[in-house]
């Protein structure tokens, strides 16, 4: 494998890490790791496509990846994980900031000294008989301002190539930190070391012990016991998010779970949204939608986290963290979302989706008909009469972001684009309309605040069961989430009055009572984009109602749609709403003193106009 790896002794690792880089910081602190975990190799991360196409050959001899059908998805490899390590473990992700009260009642939280205690125990030793992988990265595009360094050591080779295709990866992110840049500490293991000459098992972790932990003020992360997406790589949801938040709330910019998309008119105009759903709620879809509207165009920025801060004349500029997308597998087709087909026909990893017969892949929903036999994510034989799904509802797809056909040229710009409006949006059956704009900034906020969502598989949980999800960010929030939303309010004062982002909510999942969905979403939610464009171009195409303006009759154009029933797509039923607004109130009391009180005031505009 090409970089660098540790040498036969101890004097030779020293000499090595001193010569893969001169930061300090850096080789004392991957010094202390290898003392810690003591692993019997360490290889450091160049980044390169030999070094990958390596560790991935590390993965097929072990048995762990399999390779997929070189015509049909070249470059790409196949991987089951153990099944009980198929989601984010809510459950055991931790905040430990110094004061509970600054991890807030939605976080778990532990005393750091405490923490680290038990994350020292089981750290010791846990790299035996396995290779150490260091892999400095980026979160942004090199030379950005709005960009920031991690270093993460794993003892997984599947975390190692999952974070070449979602980080920028290796030397260069190395020498972007220079020799005393500030950087995240991203521990990661999966918690079994190998006594000599034991065999390895396929996907290794803790059914016992998974502790996925943030320590705010110090700014690190520790990870253990699981391998599995945002529980293992370190640079998404731990970084970009939880710790990403703390320091946006320090420094004056917004670290949000959100899609990033440009959108051009028929006249050749492009502005640019960002929308947070919660996990497996649309993100992906949207930010790679393929317009059905003559002259309308969508192009992705990101999918999954936006990082956003103010410029210079006081717009707000975003950028997308990542360099992959990690997406959602089941539900994906040529006729959903045929961009994200086409960004994971090569170079790609599946992880838990159902193999095919001549080596390619499958899951629900990704053609109407299944094929005759699959092997599904357990290894187990399957066929349509089969009682299980072939695909668990969690099964990733890791594609490399610059294969898909609508990736926006600016993607890679450290500048970042200019945001005209914020979208929100969860999987409601019921209540929430289509599309709502808020009154103002402050009630768009309050949208934030408000948002609920049906459970998915994305996480470890009951699916189906509606729980609050504020900005999408229930599970990725840094700090006390009460305090997040008085950074939302403030951030609306620190933007240029006339160029504050309009913000907007949908629902793209509400059902009639037979459970059918009444909007076909995914391409035709494109209608919905323009009618949000034609709002901040200052068309007077809206009508204000209690919750916030609604289009006018007839100002999302619904010709050529076979809809069940257009007008509950807007019906707005203020029994419903009145009970919405009690649990909300409900809900709110669990931040106590840390609760905005624009935002108090906002439910009590709500309930007030609700008559
Ligand atoms: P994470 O990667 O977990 O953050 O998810 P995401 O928000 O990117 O969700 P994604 O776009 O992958 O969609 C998740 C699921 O929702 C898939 O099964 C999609 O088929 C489904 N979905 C997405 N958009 C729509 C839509 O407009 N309507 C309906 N009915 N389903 C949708
Ligand atoms: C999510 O759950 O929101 C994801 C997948 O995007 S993970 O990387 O596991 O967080
Ligand atoms: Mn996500």
């Amino acid at each position: 494998m090409k970089g660098l790896d540790i040498g036969e002794s101890r004097e030779e690792y020293l000499m090595n890490v001193s010569e893969w880089t001169k930061h300090k910081g850096v080789q004392k602190w991957v010094t202390q790791m290898i003392q810690m975990c003591e692993p019997d190799d360490i290889h450091f991360c160049d980044g390169s496509q030999e070094e990958y196409e390596a560790a991935c050959q590390t993965l097929v001899d072990s048995g762990t990846f399999i390779r997929l059908n070189l015509e049909k998805r070249p470059g790409s490899y196949y991987c089951r994980s153990d099944p009980s390590d198929v989601a984010r473990v809510e459950d055991r992700t931790f905040i430990c900031s110094k004061k509970e009260e600054d991890a807030g009642p939605t976080n778990n939280w532990e005393e750091p000294k405490k923490m680290k205690a038990t994350l020292k125990t089981l750290f010791t030793g846990c790299m035996k008989g396995r290779k150490m992988y260091v892999i400095p990265f980026s979160m942004g595009p090199f030379g950005s301002s709005l960009a920031e360094i991690g270093i993460q050591v794993t003892d997984s080779p599947y975390v190692v190539v999952n974070m070449y295709i979602m980080t920028r990866m290796g030397k260069k992110a190395l020498e972007a930190l220079g020799d005393s840049g500030e950087f995240i500490p991203c521990l990661h293991s999966v918690g079994v070391p190998l006594e000599k000459g034991q065999k390895d098992v396929l996907w290794p972790c803790r059914e016992d012990a998974k502790y996925i932990v943030h320590f705010p003020e110090e700014r690190a992360i520790w990870s253990f016991g699981s391998g599995y997406g945002g529980n293992a790589l370190l640079g998404k949801k731990c970084f970009a998010l939880r710790i990403a938040s703390v320091k946006a709330r320090d420094e004056n910019w917004m670290s949000e779970h959100m899609l990033i998309v440009g959108v051009t008119n028929p006249e050749g105009k492009k502005r640019y949204f960002v929308a947070a759903f919660p996990s497996a709620c649309g993100k992906t879809n949207l930010a790679m939608l393929k317009s059905e509207l003559p002259g309308w165009k969508v192009e992705c920025v990101g999918d999954d986290i936006a990082w956003m801060r103010l410029g210079k004349d006081g717009r707000l500029y975003a950028i997308n963290p990542e360099y992959g997308f990690f997406g959602v597998a089941p539900g994906t087709s040529f006729q959903s979302n045929p961009n994200a087909m086409a960004s994971i026909a090569k170079n790609t990893i599946f992880t838990n989706v159902a193999l095919t017969d001549d080596g390619d892949v499958w899951w629900e929903g990704m053609t109407d008909e299944a094929p005759a036999h699959l092997t599904d994510w357990k290894g187990n034989s399957w066929t349509p009469d089969s009682k299980v799904k072939a695909a668990h509802p969690n099964s990733r797809f890791t594609a490399p972001a610059r294969q898909c056909p609508v990736m926006d040229p600016v993607f890679d710009d450290p500048k970042g684009v200019p945001i005209s409006g914020i979208i929100f949006g969860g999987r409601r059956g019921s209540v929430v309309p289509l599309v709502t704009e808020s009154l103002s900034w402050d009630h768009g906020t309050f949208f934030g605040t408000a948002l609920s969502s049906e459970m998915t598989a994305a996480a470890a949980g009951t699916v189906g069961k509606l729980r609050h999800d504020p900005f999408a960010m229930l599970p990725f929030c840094g700090y006390n989430m009460g305090d997040y939303f008085g950074h939302w309010l403030e951030m609306g004062q620190l933007i240029k009055p006339e160029y504050r982002p309009k913000i907007f909510q949908v629902n793209w999942f509400l059902k009639s009572k037979e459970g059918k969905f009444l909007w076909p979403g995914f391409g035709e939610n494109m209608r919905v984009l323009k009618w949000m464009f034609e709002r901040c171009e200052g068309l007077d195409n809206a009508e204000k109602t209690p919750v916030g303006y609604l289009p006018k009759k007839g100002a999302i154009d619904f010709s050529g749609l076979d809809l069940e029933d257009e007008d509950k797509l807007f019906e707005i039923d203020h029994e419903a709403w009145e009970s919405e607004v009690e649990g909300l109130r409900e809900y709110y009391t669990m931040f106590g003193s840390r609760l905005p009180r624009g935002i108090t005031d906002e439910l009590n505009a709500l309930e007030k106009r609700l008559g």
